[in-house]
């Protein structure tokens, strides 16, 4: 070969070799980590400037939308590189900035059967409130993060904090109940199990969208200081124990201005006043507006680029976007990524865990079980005594229902009730895991005859029920995202069937599935009832462990279940108006909705009075109260001793006066001076208490301030005024045996 010749492929191969070196991934992980942000040393703040110093104005606004949703925004082509989740946004792999992949994980990882993977589904968000559990919480979220992990996201839109103020909202089941410090604490664990797993966790939807009728029109008008001692008081706590990663604005308008352009919600009280330093993400299409929203402090746009796209780019070339608003949100959303680590621990693909998984979903559903009547002790049933169980209900052999919506958990194998290949998950349709109490309950009992009755016609189920020892009726309500319930009252003639069962035999237990309350008609006619919630995957092994006694219940209701909806603060959902409805009929939708529905309007004249404050400055009798539930064990509650201060501690010893070992929710609430004009008491702490069997316990519980506080509008601050406080304590809102006066200031 001529030398020439011998040169030529020489410097091919040289040229090939430095060509593969570049492109190769050890190169582009070597390349980022040389990047001066990659210290792990500087703060989540200066990384995030030195990168922002670095970027065209082209890959700021990159990182301000996502890539598209169909029917929602326009697609774009990269979203084939989306992980299958709600939202994906592009990173940029020259400055080692990754994807942003998000998936809705509300009470599981969504959409993982229809991408060919698994996730757990955990009792629902409310199930995990009534444990009142802080340490569940976090573990609700760190399940969570590491499913999302393991199935290739970094990004959480879980975290739904909306108060059950309209317990009829089909999101009911999504959230964490009728109390803002209960609410706010449970969501602040979760998200902090969350992301300690290095996901970018977010809390929504922010806020007062409390309904979903109309949702992308409505007005919700309410008065300042009612709107922050209930609803966002709730996301006050929760962002401040949290330091969540997003915060999503929600659909609706409050006081006039949409939530993703309302310069009070997002800036003077988000960012300025609790200081919130992550990045506000529109709920999926809330975006209304460029220069407005922008100023308003929304940061990123999903799950298009209607506004934060080219309009984007126009706008600050224009000057109607200022350089240093367009570096706020870019920088917001760098400073998140590198304060959860998602930057430094990317996620690897893997396995997720199903047996794992089926145990803390097992775990954490005991926990919330909620035991509202036990007559004359019907439970829990002793397997050795009894010899025929009628186990009834609609598709209590195959599965317990789940939440809907963008919450929906996919169960393997398909929805139970539908057969094999049609069990996907639609839209607006009840989805049941395949969680059998049928054969849980038979599991507890072989030597009995357990035999189905699906209820359809209620004579033979009270038949079945007749000739058996004891009768267990699991009877559902169904709830999901884009609807709202016509009413409390059990659907398909449920209340009928308890009636005829519990006519036909005494000993009939009625388990509901429910995201939120029910009314019960039946309620005096039947032994004992269960609040089991949206079960998750494990969710009939749960019931069956109470039902027999394996597990002493410890749940307690985070809201109230009142007696009739005419007891409810509104009578009816305001519905929308036609004109205030988006028509899908048409091509691109989004656009209707983008350029802002017409209002129809909501008035929260109950203020602050929100669940049990609602009954009870109102005098109005409840079913059940909220913070209620019953145990196989009791307690006793004495020595009370508050000690006044900046933090005022309240101390009081709790015992197990039964024969078993339990865990009470021991809860404090206080009245206020009367000067406050609040309802006559709150919520201001509690301690979940393990206790065996004739132990007792001291409990100590520092109060915050701001939970004695009212909220000072004048003043624009939390104030607390001097005078008489009554403290009280005991095992629920209505069952407060201990009390005390003391001054305060
Ligand atoms: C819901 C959000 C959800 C988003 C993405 C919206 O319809 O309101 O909660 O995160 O869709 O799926």
């Amino acid at each position: 070969m001529p030398l020439r010749a011998v040169r030529r492929v020489l410097v091919s191969l040289l040229h090939l070799a430095v060509v593969s070196f570049f492109f190769s991934p050890s190169f582009a992980q070597s390349d980022a980590k040389a990047h001066p942000w990659m210290k792990p040393n500087l703060s989540p703040d200066e990384r995030a400037s030195l990168v922002l110093k670095e970027m065209t104005l082209e890959e700021k606004i990159s990182l301000l939308h996502g890539t598209g949703m169909v029917g929602l925004s326009p697609m774009s082509p990269l979203a084939v590189h989306s992980n299958g989740g709600a939202g994906y946004v592009v990173g940029i792999p020259r400055l080692g900035i990754p994807a942003i992949q998000m998936s809705d994980a509300a009470y599981g990882v969504r959409m993982s059967g229809e991408n060919g993977r698994y996730s757990t589904a955990l009792p629902s968000d409310i199930a995990g409130a009534a444990s009142w559990n802080m340490d569940a919480a976090y573990e609700y979220g760190a399940l969570i993060g590491r499913e999302l992990r393991a199935q290739g996201y970094n990004m959480s839109l879980g975290g739904g904090v909306n108060l059950t103020r309209e317990p009829r909202n089909g999101r009911t089941f999504e959230y964490l109940g009728e109390d803002p410090v209960l609410a706010g604490k449970m969501v602040g664990s979760v998200i902090k199990g969350l992301q300690a797993q290095h996901v970018l966790g977010d809390i929504k939807h922010y806020a007062l969208n409390d309904q979903e009728s109309g949702r992308n029109a409505v007005n919700v008008n309410i008065d300042k200081r009612s709107a922050r001692e209930s609803d966002l008081l709730a996301f006050e706590i929760g962002i401040g124990e949290s330091d969540p990663a997003g915060v999503m604005c929600s659909y609706n308008r409050v006081n006039g201005d949409y939530a993703c352009e309302n310069k009070y919600l997002l800036t003077d009280l988000l960012k300025k006043d609790w200081n919130f330093k992550g990045f506000v993400l529109t709920d999926w299409g809330g975006a209304h507006s460029l220069a407005k929203a922008s100023a308003a402090g929304m940061d990123h746009e999903e799950p298009g680029w209607i506004f934060y796209g080219e309009e984007l780019k126009k706008g600050v070339q224009s000057g109607k976007v200022p350089p240093a608003e367009l570096d706020d949100h870019v920088g917001r959303i760098l400073r998140a990524m590198f304060a959860t680590g998602v930057v430094d621990d990317p996620p690897q693909r893997s396995v997720v865990d199903v047996a794992g998984g089926l145990e803390v979903a097992r775990r954490l559903e005991e926990q919330s079980i909620v035991l509202l009547k036990n007559e004359g002790a019907q439970l829990p049933l002793d397997a050795a005594r009894i010899h025929s169980i009628a186990v009834i209900g609609p598709h209590a052999d195959v599965g317990m229902i789940s939440g809907g919506g963008s919450a929906q958990v996919d169960p393997p194998g398909g929805n139970a009730i539908l057969p094999p290949g049609k069990g996907q998950t639609r839209w607006l349709e009840p989805v049941w895991f395949p969680t059998s109490p049928f054969r849980a309950i038979l599991a507890k009992a072989p030597a009995a005859n357990v035999q189905f009755d699906s209820g359809a016609d209620p004579a033979s189920a009270a038949a079945l029920a007749r000739n058996s020892d004891v009768a267990i009726v699991f009877v559902y309500q169904w709830e999901s995202e884009d609807m709202d319930l016509p009413s409390l009252a059990l659907p398909e003639h449920q209340d009928e069937l308890i009636s005829k069962v519990a006519a036909a035999n005494s000993h009939t237990v009625v388990v509901v599935e429910s995201g939120g309350p029910v009314t019960m008609p039946w309620a005096g006619q039947v032994s004992a009832i269960a609040e089991a919630w949206f079960a998750g995957s494990s969710g009939a092994d749960a019931v069956a462990n109470v039902l027999f006694g394996d597990v002493n219940p410890s749940g307690k209701l985070p809201l109230t279940f009142p007696r009739s909806e005419a007891d409810l603060p509104h009578p009816t959902i305001v519905k929308p108006p036609r004109e205030s409805m988006a028509d899908f009929s048409l091509p691109e939708p989004w656009k209707q909705i983008a350029a802002g529905l017409k209002p129809f309007q909501v008035t929260y004249d109950e203020g602050v009075k929100v669940g049990y404050k609602w009954y009870d400055a109102e005098n109005k009798p409840v079913l059940f109260p909220f913070g209620y539930g019953l145990s196989y064990t009791t307690y006793s509650y004495s020595n009370l001793r508050v000690t006044p201060g900046k933090r005022p501690s309240i101390s009081f010893t709790v015992a197990n006066t039964g024969s078993r070992a339990g865990a009470e929710v021991a809860e404090v609430y206080a009245s206020l001076p009367a000067s406050a004009g609040e309802p006559p008491k709150r919520l201001v702490g509690w301690s979940k208490v393990k206790l065996n069997a004739g132990e007792s316990k001291d409990v100590t519980i520092e109060v915050d301030p701001k939970f004695l506080s009212i909220f000072n509008v004048q003043k624009n601050g939390w104030q607390l005024l001097a005078g008489e406080y009554v403290f009280m304590a005991g095992g629920s809102s209505h069952d407060l045996p201990l009390k005390e006066t003391v001054s305060l200031k």
